[in-house]
């Protein structure tokens, strides 16, 4: 899949009244919950970033728990939906930015990146991301992943998913824990893993 058809792809989802159906399936709730689960096993979270929003279905989960939240999503009508849902809390900042390319100056203790990394396009892409993401946590920190496996990602026209991303984050990162979710449909099949930082603060 190109880059073009993965950004019309993208737009025409987002454009739905619950896109990829991340607020009415119970597939994806029971992920959310899980990811939810994930993100709060270190404990408080002071600096939280979540990448690749879509309306805000995991963002109102995750916002009451983090004293400072960075949201983005490379298609502004993402960051749009999600803004107008959350009723714009102060402790929450909105960015349009691709996962590769957002660079800001302060580090993260908390990363979540779920069902993102299969949309930027070819392996040397989906390593460009890894390497950033890595880049903005803090020591210590963790980051928590989810995606749909290879084979799924696959036969949707992406060129891998979440056991390869996977692969990329142990190059640098310890993982903590990784648990599967699995639904009725073949399409409903992922994995979600905990990552931790072992870069220890200076
Ligand atoms: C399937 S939704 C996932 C929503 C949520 N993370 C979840 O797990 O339920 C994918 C979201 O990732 C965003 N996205 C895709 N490629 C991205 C990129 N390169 N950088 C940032 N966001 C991206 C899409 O616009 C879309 O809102």
């Amino acid at each position: 899949m190109t880059q073009i058809d993965n950004y019309q792809l993208l737009n025409r989802e987002l454009a739905a009244d619950d896109p990829w159906g991340l607020d009415a399936n119970p597939f994806e709730r029971g992920r959310h919950t899980q990811m939810l689960r994930l993100s709060l096993a270190q404990g408080s979270i002071s600096n939280a970033l979540e990448v690749g929003c879509a309306a805000g279905a995991f963002t109102v989960q995750l916002a009451p728990h983090c004293q400072r939240l960075t949201v983005i999503d490379v298609v502004p009508q993402a960051i749009e939906k999600a803004r107008r849902r959350m009723n714009e809390p102060p402790h929450i900042s909105w960015i349009v930015s691709d996962v590769q390319q957002f660079s800001p100056d302060e580090r993260f203790d908390l990363i979540v990146v779920a069902e993102v990394l299969y949309y930027v396009g070819g392996i040397a892409e989906m390593r460009a991301a890894v390497r950033n993401l890595v880049r903005m946590l803090a020591p210590g920190g963790h980051l928590v992943f989810g995606s749909a496996r290879d084979a799924n990602c696959r036969r949707w026209g992406h060129v891998a998913g979440a056991e390869t991303v996977i692969g990329m984050l142990n190059e640098t990162l310890s993982e903590v824990e990784r648990l599967e979710c699995r639904g009725e449909s073949v399409n409903e099949d992922c994995l979600i893993a905990r990552f931790r930082n072992p870069v220890s603060a200076s």
